[in-house]
């Protein structure tokens, strides 16, 4: 995912898209009730945390690379020191949450990060996805779906009313995902798109 800081940093080129299609007039999914299996979100230990942050900065890196923003080069670095300024040593306090999702038999499905949004300008009431994940073997079985909900549902929990997120255009999955889970286009560039969505209380 590109995410604000740039982990998920929105793009810097922005056009006054708030709701723009991305897939052309009438072809966005607007089915937020798909059906998804139930996925439990389970807080990180510090050390799974850190383990998911390296895996991260791996990853982030190769997304900035592949997008042409890096070097191969220079990317594992600046996305590790990215990352670091971003969560700090205590990411908790920063308002930085990891959780693992488990689904119905308790088993690892893949993990997501939700932190605040990074612009000093953002409303207190929106939170931002800077990622999420489902563990290559579970893929394409609805759990993608299911972590993006019990995230949603967390964040309603906590009284917050928007989550906004970055996503690099090539991840045609993840746009997909988002675009029929009820997310618009808030701002995009040629390489990635900010989307939103807001949380209507449950
Ligand atoms: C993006 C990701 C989280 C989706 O999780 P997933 O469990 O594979 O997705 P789901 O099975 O829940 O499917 C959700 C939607 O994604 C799209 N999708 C899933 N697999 C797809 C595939 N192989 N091809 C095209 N679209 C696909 C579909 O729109 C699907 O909805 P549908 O089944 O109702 O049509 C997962 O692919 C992943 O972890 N990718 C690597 C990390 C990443 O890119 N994260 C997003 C960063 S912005």
């Amino acid at each position: 995912m590109v995410r604000k800081l740039s982990i998920s940093k929105p793009p810097s080129r922005r056009a006054p898209a708030y709701g723009a299609n991305l897939l052309g007039k009438g072809r966005v999914c607007r089915d937020v009730t798909r059906a998804a299996p139930s996925v439990r979100l389970v807080s990180m230990t510090d050390a799974e945390r850190d383990a998911a942050l390296e895996q991260e900065a791996a990853e982030y890196a190769e997304a900035k690379a592949r997008a042409g923003i890096w070097t191969r080069d220079e990317a594992l670095n600046r996305s590790r020191e990215e990352i670091r300024s971003l969560v700090g040593t205590r990411p908790a306090d920063r308002g930085h949450e990891f959780f693992i999702g488990v689904d119905e038999a308790g088993r690892r499905v893949g993990w997501l990060w939700l932190g605040p949004v990074p612009s000093s300008d953002a409303s207190p009431d929106t939170r931002w996805l800077f990622q999420i994940v489902v563990d290559a073997p579970r893929r394409g079985q609805g759990f993608g779906r299911g972590l993006l909900r019990a995230a949603e549902e967390h964040l309603r929990a906590a009284g917050r009313s928007e989550l906004a997120l970055n996503v690099f255009r090539w991840n045609t999955v993840a746009v997909a995902l988002y675009t029929s889970s009820g997310y618009e286009i808030a701002f995009q560039d040629d390489k990635a798109l900010e989307m939103r969505k807001r949380l209507r209380p449950a």
